[in-house]
Parts: C-alpha cells; sequence; structure tokens
C-alpha cells in the first residue's frame, strides 16, 4: 500500500506557482490577486479561507479578504460580486460556501463573471469542463486528477466508482475521469443516495472516489484487493485528543480499507492540500490571462 502525499504534492506545486510568479513579478507583470468573500463566522469557512489567504502569501499573490456580516442580503452580497466584477485589478474571486439559507448560492455563483470564476462553479466553466474546453476547472476535482497524474496512477479502461454527485466534487470528478485524456479514459459509474447495489458497485471498482461527506462509510469489505481510493471527506467530528476540540474525519474507515489498496489518500493531508493548490493554479491562469482574454 502507498500513502498519497497530498501535503507534499502540494507544497511542490506551490513551489511551482511561486517560482512562476517571482518571473512575472521581475518582468514587470502584474501580481495575480484573488479575492475571497467569506459571509458570517462559520467555523469550517473560517479555517478553509484562512488556509486561502496563507497559500496566496506563500505563492506571491495578493490576495483580499472581504468579510460580511450574517445577515447579508442576497441583493447586497450580488453588489459586492458586481463590484468584483468589475474591479480590474482582482484576476479572479471566490465566495466561500455554503451561504446563509436565506441567499440563493445559484443565483450568486451565476453573477460571477466567468473569466473570474476561479472556483469553476459558473455553467459556462461547468459546461466548457464536460466537453474538455479550456475553462477554470473547480480545485477538488482538479486536484484529485493531479494527484492521479502526480503517482502515475494508471486510469485507461478501468473502472471508477464515483461515491457522491455533488455539483462540486461528484459530477466533475466523475466527468474528468470519463474524458479522453490522460488521466481519465476510464469507465465511471456514479454511486448516491439512491442507489441500490452500491456495495456490489464498490467491489467491482479499480479506482473509488469517495464525496459523499458520510464519515467513515467506505468499509474494508466494500474494496477490492488492490484498489485505488480517494477519501474527499472532510466532516468535523468532535475529538477530545484535539486542541480545536474537533478532527477532520473522512468518508473511508482508514485504518481496515488501508491495508487492501494500491494507493489511497490519508485525512488529512490528502485531497484537501490538493484542493487549495488548484485553486491557486486557476489563480495565476487567470492572472495571465491563460484561458479568457
Ligand atoms: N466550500 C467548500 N468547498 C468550497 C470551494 O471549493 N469553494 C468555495 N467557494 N466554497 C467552498
Amino acid at each position: 500500500m502507498k500513502l498519497i502525499d497530498g501535503k507534499a504534492v502540494a507544497a511542490q506545486i506551490k513551489q511551482e506557482i511561486a517560482d512562476e510568479v517571482a518571473a512575472i513579478k521581475e518582468a514587470g507583470g502584474k501580481t495575480p490577486h484573488l479575492a475571497a468573500i467569506l459571509i458570517g463566522h462559520d467555523g469550517g469557512s473560517e479555517t478553509y479561507v484562512a488556509h486561502k489567504v496563507k497559500a496566496c502569501n506563500e505563492c506571491g499573490f495578493k490576495s483580499t479578504l472581504i468579510r460580511m456580516d450574517e445577515d447579508t442580503t442576497e441583493e447586497q452580497l450580488l453588489e459586492m460580486v458586481d463590484k468584483l466584477n468589475k474591479d480590474e485589478d482582482v484576476d479572479g474571486f471566490i465566495v466561500q460556501l455554503p451561504l446563509p439559507k436565506h441567499i440563493s448560492e445559484q443565483k450568486v455563483i451565476e453573477a460571477i463573471d466567468y473569466r473570474k470564476d476561479v472556483d469553476g462553479f459558473h455553467p459556462v466553466n461547468v459546461g466548457r469542463m464536460s466537453i474538455g474546453l479550456p475553462c477554470f476547472v473547480s480545485a477538488t476535482p482538479a486536484g484529485i486528477m493531479e494527484l492521479i497524474k502526480r503517482y502515475d496512477i494508471d486510469t485507461k479502461g478501468k473502472h471508477c466508482v464515483v461515491l457522491g454527485r455533488s455539483n462540486i466534487v461528484g459530477k466533475p470528478v466523475a466527468t474528468l475521469m470519463s474524458q479522453k485524456a490522460t488521466p481519465g479514459n476510464a469507465t465511471v459509474t456514479i454511486c448516491h443516495s439512491a442507489s441500490a447495489n452500491l456495495k456490489e458497485m464498490c467491489l467491482q471498482a479499480d479506482i473509488i472516489i469517495a464525496a459523499l461527506g458520510v464519515p467513515e462509510f467506505l468499509k474494508a469489505d466494500m474494496v477490492k484487493e488492490g484498489a485505488v481510493v480517494i477519501d474527499v471527506g472532510t466532516t468535523r467530528v468532535p475529538s477530545e485528543t484535539s486542541k480545536t476540540g474537533f478532527r477532520l474525519c473522512g468518508d473511508v474507515k482508514f485504518d481496515e480499507v488501508a491495508p487492501k489498496c494500491s494507493y489511497i489518500t490519508p485525512v488529512p493531508g490528502g485531497v484537501g492540500p490538493m484542493t487549495i493548490c488548484s485553486l491557486m493554479k486557476n489563480t495565476l491562469l487567470a492572472g495571465k490571462k491563460a484561458i479568457y482574454s
């Protein structure tokens, strides 16, 4: 069994980005600028955004964090989105999800200029990704594909089971894994909460991407010997031994599943760090106007 070290790969990629940004600056080019809108004080969102700002610093980017109150109206948020769309210094921006219940996430996502949508959530980017055109690919699926690539894992003709059908992870990663590309070219099955024979599907899988958000859902008796397991779960569960009072728990029962795998990602330190570094990659592309002019 080989442990996929997302933390190490992410550090390497951030260094590659930082080197490129230093060269851009030296040549008199523009410093890439990422803005993030954070509404309210959700603990998870606070942590994620803090990590994104830190990663911007590591890459040599400019970053702007815009905090808005929990009771911000949809109209006020749409005004802020419009302001960032028009701000020529901002190359890309994100609105951290989830949003408070009174705001329509879809409306907000569609209000973002797709050319600045470094999260890759806008329907233009999702659509372009699904037909293989240059676009901003959302960060978690892009991070998963990058890990598979850097570990030289063979996906061609393999059976990949994706657990979960979210717009952010399940659907896009299933699309990328099925595309005629390397990595990709796999036979993909998407399983979800209504799937009848989920265990049988998993037992047929060469690659399992677990993205349901159910802690320790995937057990050893659902995994065939030699499978590749990618764990996207990041549920916060209470922990008495942690300083913060919680720990991150994946969708895979790691201790019993790992011995059966050829490769497996840990939680934390697997997909998580890659997600942030994919956002940095998209920001660099936005800064260079490499996808949309
Ligand atoms: N919430 C959880 N993951 C993400 C992400 O990738 N981007 C944004 N904007 N919000 C999130």
